[in-house]
């Protein structure tokens, strides 16, 4: 099957020209001006920008959390994400305690294997370390998981001591693969939450009190010691405060190894939000924080201290008592409100696959915070070089997989749960006007999304794997 996309401005990472793409065979063929192909489906991008499909490393898809399950899966949630313009993400395969890495690769393979229709990898989420385990990380990295996750919050649940994380780093280090970190001092936190609870302090404000940025300061700044030591480089996932930029960027300037991504709700949410009636909403760790932080946040972007804008995808019902309807029948899932009356039992996570580049697209390159070519470099280039999957994945290059989207500057929506795809009843970003949307997404040479039209298939989506000793940005 071939496709000629005629007359788009082409954007890259570092580059925006106008030229003329083929896609044949599921990879970009030819880049160049003028271009003619026999037998190929012609689509005129005139006016409209050409992207690379946009990766998004931090997702959670059906995965049990707070005592029940995130409300995406990966039919959903691949639906949703291609909508938004996104053609691959990394999902994190979570080890049950016990459980050999292999295990929860197999497990995770079930959820996706008939449902995808993006394509997709995975992240190693590692929650009980022994000698096993730890001989069976190089075989991941082999076998096409080089990103190995641990949690340094969460405690009692998938929070890791520091032996834990920094026995984990001396072998990814030695086998080329990195480390992520989710970077709160859980042991802390652990105890702010049964002080507010006793002193009756339940509403949703308290889980962003109790979480406070001292101690994603702290924890950012201790894994970014330990890889230093470690020798291993360093991913910090969602950063959400100037302490954990500032941690990240003295290790970088002291020349550690060290990465790290916000995520697009960080930029736009404040503990104001957790202060409405419905802040359930909002309730995701670490917490959306303060408008200081949100501009540390854009700084950062804007200056390389972080690599990527991903979602920490992770949705849920916000009152999962009733069934909402998806694509023509009734959904439902406990939600938010397992945490009325007690902030500290609502699940944590939020809804954002799709939403991530039309909002980053409207009020980040829109508002002039960042340009076009960053966000080409922050939502697709980046993440695929981090990550094990350049030029495979993330730019537009000949021989590159044909994952493209074709987008219209003009195009205007309203954006709100009535627009979305999202498997949810409540948007984040409920009437927020939208300047500029995917008009056509394909992923390796496919039509997924033609205007308002779903042409995805479930189970078309492929498991991609990803190399090790990638490099560091
Ligand atoms: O609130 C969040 N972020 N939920 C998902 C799990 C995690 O910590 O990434
Ligand atoms: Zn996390
Ligand atoms: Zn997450």
């Amino acid at each position: 099957m071939k496709t000629l996309i005629k007359n788009g401005t082409l954007v890259t990472a570092s580059e925006t020209f106008q030229a003329d793409l083929l896609l044949a065979d599921g990879r970009i063929a030819l880049i160049g001006a003028g271009l003619s192909a026999d037998g190929a489906q012609e689509v005129d991008a005139a006016g409209h920008y050409v992207l690379p499909g946009a990766i998004d490393v931090h997702t959670h898809l059906e995965l049990p959390f707070g005592g029940t399950v995130s409300s995406d899966d990966f039919y959903s949630g691949h639906k949703a994400a291609a909508f938004g313009g996104t053609t691959f993400h990394i999902d994190f395969a979570m080890q049950a305690k016990g459980e050999r890495l292999q295990q929860a690769v197999e497990r995770w393979n079930k959820k996706a294997a008939d449902k995808a229709v993006i394509d997709y990898g995975y992240h190693l989420g590692i929650t009980d370390l022994n000698e096993a385990i730890l001989n069976e990380i190089p075989e991941m990295g082999r076998a096409g998981i080089p990103s190995l996750k641990l949690f340094m919050a969460y405690k009692n649940n998938l929070q890791v001591d520091d032996t834990t994380l920094f026995r984990t780093m001396l072998k990814a280090a030695e086998h080329g693969l990195l480390v992520m970190v989710h970077a709160e001092n859980g042991d802390a936190i652990d105890v702010l939450i049964q002080q507010a609870r006793a002193a009756g302090h339940l509403t949703p404000e308290w889980h962003a009190l109790t979480r406070p940025d001292w101690c994603e300061g702290e924890a950012t700044g201790r894994a970014v010691a330990l890889a230093a030591v470690a020798g291993a480089p360093l991913y910090v996932v969602h950063v959400t405060c100037a302490k954990a930029v500032e941690a990240i960027a003295l290790g970088r300037a002291k020349g550690a190894r060290v990465m790290g991504e916000t995520c697009v709700q960080y930029f736009h949410f404040s503990v104001d939000n957790l202060r409405q009636p419905d802040g359930a909403k909002f309730v995701c760790s670490p917490p959306v924080r303060t408008a200081a932080d949100q501009a540390a946040l854009w700084e950062a972007v804007r200056n390389g201290s972080l690599q990527h804008i991903s979602t920490d995808h992770c949705p849920f019902l916000f009152d999962g008592t009733r069934p909402i309807m998806y694509e023509g029948r009734p959904f439902q899932i406990p939600g938010k409100e397992l945490g009325a009356g007690d902030f500290s039992k609502i699940p944590n996570g939020l809804p954002v696959i799709e939403d991530r580049m039309p909002i980053l697209w409207s009020y980040g390159v829109g508002q002039g915070r960042i340009s076009l070519n960053q966000l080409v470099a922050l939502g697709c280039t980046n993440p695929a070089k981090i990550f094990g999957l350049y030029p495979q994945k993330g730019t537009l290059a000949v021989g590159s997989d044909a994952d493209v989207v074709i987008w219209d500057p003009h195009k205007q929506k309203t954006w709100g749960v009535n627009a979305s795809h999202q498997r949810t009843d409540y948007n984040l970003f409920e009437g927020w006007e939208i300047t500029g949307l995917p008009v056509k997404v394909f992923r390796r040479g496919e039509l997924l999304v033609d205007g308002d039209r779903w042409l995805g298939q479930a189970g078309t989506g492929k498991w991609t794997p990803r190399a090790t000793h990638a490099p560091v940005l």
